[in-house]
């Protein structure tokens, strides 16, 4: 029916109309005025816009599309919903964090719901791209650095919003990005090249995208960068041959801002109209912001560098994903509905569940958490426990910056007898946000003088001194991640680490709440805070989570999904390796440091003490098709339920390629009562074993020797072994 469909309106376009649909406009004024706009979709010049939030200004555009556009096609409207439309989620790699599939399509649901009641139909998510540098900003916006985990995320992300198939009511499209690789940028730097052999590609890059679009993932965005030597937005192997002919993606691909017109950047286009042709021809349906194809493609086409057959291959599926979204029968976004969901006591439970379940524990020396929730008095210091913004973290650009819960006002909430003082202390630069957030105005710097600054110090240290316990809330501005927001160090930006070596030499309990988009330098904090709370930055209701988890009515279960460095140095740094004739925990490796991460992949407390024992094969041999199955015994030894996440992790002893140290292989997240026992049992398919060889340029399925291992992060120590035969 939607071929019926598609190929009777195609039957009607010129090839303008066809090229007007390839266009995606940017919605910002700055970009495309507004009577630009509305002519461009009155003469069927663009299919599409980007960053366009009011459901009225949506619906004014969608009304012209649909009644004065010859041929009446709806617009479709893109957007970064990337962890929240206007109730906003932790993050994308705190939700990684939670290792909770079922969880993260709960809240990408929730997303969805929004946007799609203000007609957004269609998000720039999920970023699926694995990040092993901490240095780059844009790890904040992925699953971390496995491929199993972010394979499991990536599908989860587009079932939630997505939901079950494409044109499930209030749902909306993803678009995987960034394809492909572009977390791999050298030196951690934004936008940087990205060279990774194929070995790398197949067994870790590619695989989150791959499960996104099996789990039938409707759009792509091609990549910003060179993937070893070849714009991806150009690069035909990777749009054609991989993506289309070996995936069988039958979706379209949107380019990244200006990523066609780049092409002449990179070197790699001679000018506009080659750009537009290489686009085209690599497989790019959909150009956004920029015009190259507007203006090039169909003279390329008279002369003959585009076939039409071509265009018509690469517009059919924008229209089918319109058609299937449902927007030929219902284009607008309905206003009480929009009222109605936006900002609903169910999406801020589900976003205060989520922070939740997403922060790490990262020490707790002593049970110094949870918090007493009898004490009298709580300074909150530091730059970020009462600041709305930096809460919702970065890309939350469409967020409702107003209603925001603090660190400082969930904790006056829940201690409505106490005295909560909150204070500064210091001010972190924060330079100004990043092109896509031009809504934010950059927030000034108050303390301007030494004097100034002193005072404010000094504040926070007498804040710490009269009060029963400091909540410091450190970390990064939100500025300092996401897009064009690498860093080249890790430690805790401007005079934090000074402010908080100040208040643990007052003597008082110190608790360190972390806000960060990526690891940082805790090394002084790891031996000399007791009790370090890594919540990411935990969005709208982020203060009502953290305030639960720090007086102990939510317990951490968070683990982490980033090898966390000693420092930045160590980039890039993950845990499925390769050996080398020299292990890691030996000296020597690193003059100035051991090599070994400060917290494992895979790592997180809990105010639970569990246990996990008796590690049992069902069989030591493993079939090529059959399933490994392990089961192991869970036990929790204290009088706090809790939930833990149970890591199995394998080693290939010998293969035709080098093997990594170790593979994370199964997961799940277990609840378990208070002094509760079960019995946890975990499968991993033979086929889950097999790996791309460089020797042999195939994926295949290697007989031999394994190792596993069960536990709670990384470093699990209960070993059994097997065999494939
Ligand atoms: O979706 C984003 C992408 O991740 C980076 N460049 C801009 C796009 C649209 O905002």
């Amino acid at each position: 029916e939607v071929n019926r469909f598609v190929d009777s309106l195609m039957k009607k376009m010129t090839l303008g109309e066809k090229i007007g649909q390839m266009e995606q406009t940017a919605g910002q004024p700055m970009y495309t005025p507004a009577a630009k706009a509305e002519e461009l979709v009155r003469t069927g010049g663009t299919g599409s816009f980007l960053f366009f939030t009011d459901p009225v200004r949506i619906n004014e555009l969608q009304k012209i599309a649909v009644t004065e556009s010859r041929l009446h096609i709806p617009l479709i409207f893109g957007y970064d919903v990337i962890h929240g439309f206007r109730t906003i989620a932790p993050i994308p790699l705190a939700m990684a964090s939670s290792w909770d599939p079922a969880l993260v399509t709960r809240t990408q649901g929730m997303a969805a719901q929004e946007a799609r009641a203000a007609g957004v139909e269609w998000a720039f998510a999920p970023m699926v791209d694995i990040a092993r540098d901490a240095r780059w900003g844009r790890i904040m916006e992925g699953a971390g650095e496995d491929p199993v985990l972010g394979e499991a995320i990536a599908a989860a992300q587009v079932k939630g919003f997505q939901g079950e198939y494409v044109g499930t009511p209030e749902h909306i499209l993803v678009s995987v990005k960034h394809f492909a690789g572009y977390g791999g940028g050298v030196g951690g730097r934004d936008y940087d090249s990205v060279d990774l052999s194929e070995e790398q590609l197949q067994n870790t890059y590619l695989r989150p995208y791959k499960a996104a679009v099996d789990a039938g993932a409707a759009t792509v965005m091609s990549a910003y960068m060179d993937l070893n030597g070849v714009p991806a937005t150009g690069n035909k192997w990777l749009l054609d041959d991989v993506l289309r002919k070996e995936w069988k993606f039958k979706g379209f691909v949107v380019s990244d801002w200006a990523s066609v017109e780049s092409l002449k950047t990179h070197g790699f286009a001679a000018d506009a109209e080659d750009a537009a042709v290489r686009a085209a021809n690599a497989g790019v349906n959909m150009e956004m912001t920029t015009s190259n194809y507007r203006d090039n493609l169909a003279d390329a086409v008279k002369k003959g560098l585009v076939k039409e057959a071509q265009i018509d291959a690469l517009v059919k599926p924008i229209l089918a994903m319109k058609y299937r979204l449902g927007l030929f029968e219902h284009p607008y976004a309905g206003m009480d509905h929009f009222k109605a969901v936006t900002g609903s006591a169910e999406q801020r439970t589900a976003v205060r569940e989520a922070a939740e379940q997403t922060a790490v524990l990262l020490r707790n020396e002593g049970n110094a958490l949870p918090l007493s929730a009898a004490l009298k008095s709580v300074a909150v210091i530091g730059p970020l426990g009462d600041s709305k913004l930096d809460t919702l973290g970065s890309w939350a650009i469409h967020g409702d910056r107003e209603n925001v819960v603090t660190v400082a006002q969930g904790i006056r909430e829940a201690l409505p007898g106490a005295t909560v003082t909150a204070v500064k202390g210091v001010e972190i630069e924060r330079g100004s946000a990043t092109i896509f957030d031009e809504q934010v105005p950059p927030t000034p710097v108050t303390l301007t003088t030494p004097e100034a600054k002193e005072a404010e110090f000094q504040r926070a240290i007498a804040a710490a001194k009269s009060a029963d316990v400091a909540v410091m809330v450190l970390g990064e501005a939100q500025t300092m991640n996401g897009e064009r927001a690498s860093r080249a160090s890790l430690t805790l930006p401007g005079e934090q680490q000074r402010l908080l070596e100040a208040v643990v030499a007052t003597g008082k309990p110190v608790v360190l709440v972390l806000m960060t988009g990526r690891p940082l330098d805790l090394n002084w904090a790891s031996t000399h805070v007791p009790a370090i709370l890594n919540v990411w930055y935990p969005g709208s209701e982020g203060g009502h989570a953290v305030a639960n988890l720090l007086f102990g009515k939510a317990n951490p279960s968070g683990h982490l999904t980033v090898s966390w460095p000693r420092a930045a140095g160590q980039e890039p740094l993950f845990y499925n390796r390769y050996l080398t004739q020299i292990p890691d925990d030996v000296a020597g490796r690193y003059w100035d440091m051991p090599s070994t991460p400060l917290y494992v992949f895979g790592y997180g407390l809990s105010y639970s003490k569990f246990e996990v024992s008796d590690l049992k094969l069902v069989s030591g041999t493993v079939a090529g098709d059959g399933t490994l199955k392990v089961s192991v015994t869970l036990k929790n030894l204290s009088d706090v339920a809790g939930a833990e996440v149970v890591q199995l992790y394998t080693h290939q002893r010998a293969g035709s390629a080098s093997r990594p140290v170790r593979e994370l292989k199964a997961f799940t997240k277990i609840a378990l009562g208070a002094n509760e026992t079960k019995t946890v049992e975990l499968a991993v398919k033979a086929e889950e074993l097999s790996f791309w060889s460089p020797s042999t340029h195939k994926r295949a399925l290697e007989p031999g020797a394994f190792d596993v291992w069960v536990g709670v992060d990384s470093s699990a120590g209960l070993h059994g072994e097997f065999s494939v035969r």
